[in-house]
Order: structure tokens, then sequence, then C-alpha cells
């Protein structure tokens, strides 16, 4: 139980209450939030748990069960902390977030413990970040999307990844049993109800390539780029949400074949966030598929955030029964794809595509069942948060 593992790091401090946020998985809409476009993800029941209690000698005291590391400091120092580089650096920023937005950071003892593989595309980070910035607060209300906006800010401004607003976004709005359609611009969200019929289940490459980080800024300046490219046409045009597929043809020239390339990804991938919806609306499953694998082709050859071990489990997933379609979900570079399936087909697909990864890569890939949950928020039934055992497998 995690109460007994708190109170085996911390003693009996006082009461003890726990905050919980997901991960997620983008269905499709990839590397459009920072271009103020469309995304369709869905949390998962992997989640990120922070056990709080308030501590009373002033200091503010942090343990991560996956790490096996603590970190303390004076709670009045921790508005001047540096960047440290590890994943003690998701709960300062958030803390000095907090601080910044004029909430006064409270003494406490925090106990981590998070079932969302660290690296896996699934967006372990964002869960940290908010279950975190939930378990600071203990109960102080905070607006739920000045919620999100602070961590992204903490992700972008101090631990350094100039990330869009999905994965915080979704962490905290999401809702059982259905996927969220954001509008990264207006921060608007829409409940997409999945049709009856088919299963979602991730697959984990296991791998995790070092290029993730720079490769994806240098993605974020690349459509900066592309855009003031298409500016000298249309002076409208602020981001690449704002630019359709015969404005980017027609501004092609003006820029060079790989900005162009970028700027075909991030413009067709956000009409088929549109396209993927209508389909949802009409249970077309088989179109459902399509678009997936349509995605997974724009990220590999047009904006290349893909890696060998991605496209080896869309190019294998898309050959076996029941397999709708594949794409890699994420940042890329690594993580996991995500797969839609044909309901009932689960258990044959997770055998097939795990022999087969590890027949040509020699590492056996995680599988997950993909269920739609709800977003972040305090979590009362303490019987249902895995224990830590169960974590170790
Ligand atoms: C990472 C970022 C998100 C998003 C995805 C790509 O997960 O944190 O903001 O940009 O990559 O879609």
């Amino acid at each position: 139980m995690i109460l007994e593992s708190f109170h085996r790091r911390y003693g009996n401090e006082r009461a003890v209450r726990v905050f919980r946020a997901p991960g997620r998985v983008n269905l499709i809409g990839e590397h459009t939030d920072y271009n103020l476009g469309f995304v369709l993800p869905i949390a998962l029941d992997l989640a990120c748990f922070v056990a709080s209690a308030d501590s009373s000698d002033g200091r503010l005291r942090i343990y991560s069960e996956e790490k096996k590391q603590s970190r303390e400091w004076p709670a009045e120092e921790v508005a001047r902390l540096k960047r440290s580089g590890d994943w003690s650096d998701y709960v300062v920023g958030v803390a000095q977030e907090l601080i910044r937005a004029g909430y006064r950071l409270e003494p406490k003892s925090l106990l981590i413990r998070s079932t969302v593989p660290e690296g896996s595309g699934l967006s372990s980070s964002a869960s940290l970040e908010v279950s975190s910035a939930l378990a600071l607060l203990t109960g102080r209300q905070i607006p739920p999307l000045e919620l999100a906006k602070l961590c992204q800010r903490a992700e972008v401004d101090f631990v350094g990844l100039p990330c869009g607003i999905m994965d915080q976004y979704v962490s905290i709005f999401a809702r059982e049993h259905a996927a969220l359609k954001i509008d990264c611009r207006s921060l608007e969200n829409q409940t997409v109800e999945l049709p009856d019929g088919i299963e979602i289940m991730a697959v984990n490459s296991m791998v995790k390539h070092a290029l993730g980080q720079s490769a994806y800024k240098e993605r974020t300046e690349q459509c900066a780029e592309a855009v003031a490219a298409i500016r000298r046409l249309d002076s409208k045009v602020s981001s690449l949400r704002d630019v359709t597929v015969p404005l980017l043809e027609a501004a092609s020239e003006t820029m060079p074949k790989l900005i162009a390339r970028r700027a075909r990804h991030v413009v067709t991938e956000n009409e088929r966030v549109g396209l993927f919806v209508n389909a949802c609306a009409r249970a077309d499953l088989d179109r459902m598929g399509q678009l997936l694998v349509e995605s997974h082709l724009s990220l590999q050859h047009d904006y290349e955030v893909s890696c060998p071990e991605l496209d080896f489990l869309v190019d294998t997933a898309v050959g076996i029964g029941g397999v709708l379609g594949a794409r890699m979900t994420g940042g890329g570079f690594g993580g996991c794809t995500v797969n839609l399936l044909r309901e009932g087909t689960g258990e044959r697909f997770g055998n097939a595509i795990v022999s087969a990864y590890e027949g040509r890569f020699g590492v056996v890939p995680q599988v997950f069942e993909c269920y739609p949950s709800r977003g972040a928020g305090e979590e009362k039934n303490f019987e249902s948060i895995p224990s830590s055992a169960a974590l170790r497998g």
C-alpha cells in the first residue's frame, strides 16, 4: 500500500493524501500541438501517484520509488533552485511555476509512484508534473486550464523541452470511455466517443534514441521557418494551423524542400484529426485505421521523427489479422506505437507482435491495453493504487 511506503519513509506524518495524474496515448494529431492545431489523445489507466503530507520542519522532501532517490530543500529555497538534469526537475519546475502564479509553497513530504514507463512516449513527464502540482497544492483550488499551462511552462522553461500543451492538458481534462479532441489554439476541447467494436493497444519499442530532445526543438524551429515563408504570401497566417494544403503548395517554392515537407506533415496531420473524428462518428473502423497508417507514413517520411523499431512495429502490426491501423505515438525516435484493433483480437495481436519484434531486435516489447480513463484528481481509493512490488513486475 502506498500509505505504508509513505510512513516507512517519512514516519507518521500528518494526514496523507494521494493525487493521481494519468499518462496518455495520442490517437492522432502528432506534432500539431505546438503548431496550435488539433490533437486527439486518450488518458490511460497508467498514472503517476503522489502521496503528500505537510512536513513540520519547513522542508520540501521528494522521493521517487522508481529511481529510489530522494531530494530535499528548505521550502523557501525552492524558488531559487536551478535545473539539475534529473527527474526532480519536473517537481521543482512545477513548484516554481506555482510560486510565480501566487500559490505559496508549503513544506511537504512527497512520495512518487508511477506506472507510466519512462521514455515510452506515454507522457510520464506530464503525469509527474500534474500529480506533483496537485500534491503541492493539496486541495487548494486551481482552475484546470491554469494548471495545464503552468505544468507546460515548467517543462518548457525549467526542464528545457519546448513542448506543446497536449500531454498536460489531457492528463487534466480527460474523460473516461472517450477521446478528447483538443484545439491547441483556443484550448477548448470536445469529447469524442469511440465506436463499439474496437480495442486500442500500445506497444513499447523499449528504445529511446538520444536524438529525441534536440530533434524536437529542431522541428519547432523548422515549423517557424515554414510559417515565416508562408506569411510572405498570406500575412494572416500566424501558425501552421492557419495553412491549407493549396496555400502550402503555392508557398512551397519559396522555402527549402525539407521545410516544405515538415510543414506538409503538420498541415495534413491537422486535416487527418478532423477526418478521424468524422470516421469515429460514422463508426467507419476501416477509415480510422487507414488514417492512422497515413499519419505514420507522414511522420516517417515528411516529418522524419520515426525510427526503424517503430516502423517495424507498424509494418508488422498492419499484417496481423484484426489490426485496423497503427502508427507511432508521442514525440517519436522510440517509445510506443498505438494500434487500433477489432474487438476480441487483442491477445492474438499481443502474442504476434511480441514474437516478431523479439525475433527482429532481440528485445521483448511491452504491450498495454488502453482504456480511456478520467483526468487527474485526488485518489481516495488507496486500494486501487498498484503496489510498488507490482510495478517491478
Ligand atoms: C511530446 C510533447 C507534446 C507533443 C508530442 C508530439 O509528447 O510533449 O507536446 O508535441 O510530443 O505530438
